[in-house]
């Protein structure tokens, strides 16, 4: 059972401690960010992705500082690789989308330009992982409540990474209409110490809707090799 037995009391709350039907959150498409850069890496990971048992992944490119990334790169590029996943007989299908993070520099122009949404109306968007300064003027429960307004499901990435973040922002957040993403290998320590105790924390206070790999390269599907190993799936 590895490290997901003890919390076998409580499986009301966990609606993902097996893989769900698909990964929202994955940098796979090649050439847009620090995730795949080739189209043979972006082929390898998605064939990892599918050999876990994903059916379909949300290709959620960076929108962020360094990676300018709108719907006209992410959109070609997401066809691009379907037709070579289809045509390596890898089942998995894909959806372009983006992770939206909250700054200044990016977020107003892509609300201007209009947003790449998942499942009809999911919205991934991140917040600084170490400085919360990094947001300027932006409160993130304001941008919550508007996506809400606009009939969005805003998606909020990793949570447990998120450092300078205590329980009364996650309830702030959920409140304000979050549904929270937990990253496949936070709980194991792929993120260091701190993120492992706040996902074990956000998890059993049942604060997780999602679980996501934020796959970027090899490095991430090895580590998920070994994981899925250690806990039978
Ligand atoms: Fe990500």
């Amino acid at each position: 059972m590895g490290k997901y037995s003890h919390y076998d009391g409580h499986i009301d709350t966990l609606p993902m401690e097996r893989i769900p039907e698909f990964d929202c959150h994955s940098h796979i498409l090649p050439g847009l960010d620090d995730g795949a850069q080739t189209m043979e890496d972006a082929v390898y990971l998605a064939g990892r992705l599918a050999a876990y048992g994903f059916k379909r992944a949300v290709c959620t490119a960076h929108s962020s500082f360094l990676y300018r990334n709108t719907p006209e790169t992410v959109v070609p590029t997401c066809e691009r690789l379907q037709e070579e996943l289809d045509k390596a007989g890898i089942k998995l299908a894909l959806t372009p989308s983006m992770e939206y993070r909250l700054i200044p520099e990016t977020w107003p122009e892509q609300r201007r330009r209009g947003l790449l949404p998942w499942e009809g109306n999911h919205i991934l968007i991140e917040l600084p992982i170490r400085q919360r300064e990094q947001m300027g003027d932006i409160d993130p429960v304001n941008e919550i409540k508007a996506l809400v307004a606009d009939g969005y499901r805003p998606v909020l990435a990793h949570p447990e990474r998120y450092l300078w973040a205590g329980r009364e922002d996650f309830d702030r957040f959920r409140e304000a209409g979050a549904l929270f993403q937990r990253n496949l290998g936070s709980l194991e320590g792929a993120y260091g110490k701190e993120s492992a105790q706040r996902a074990e924390a956000l998890l059993r206070w049942g604060y997780y809707s999602f679980l996501g790999t934020d796959t970027h390269d090899r490095r991430y599907t090895d580590k998920f090799d070994k994981i899925l190993k250690q806990n039978g799936l």
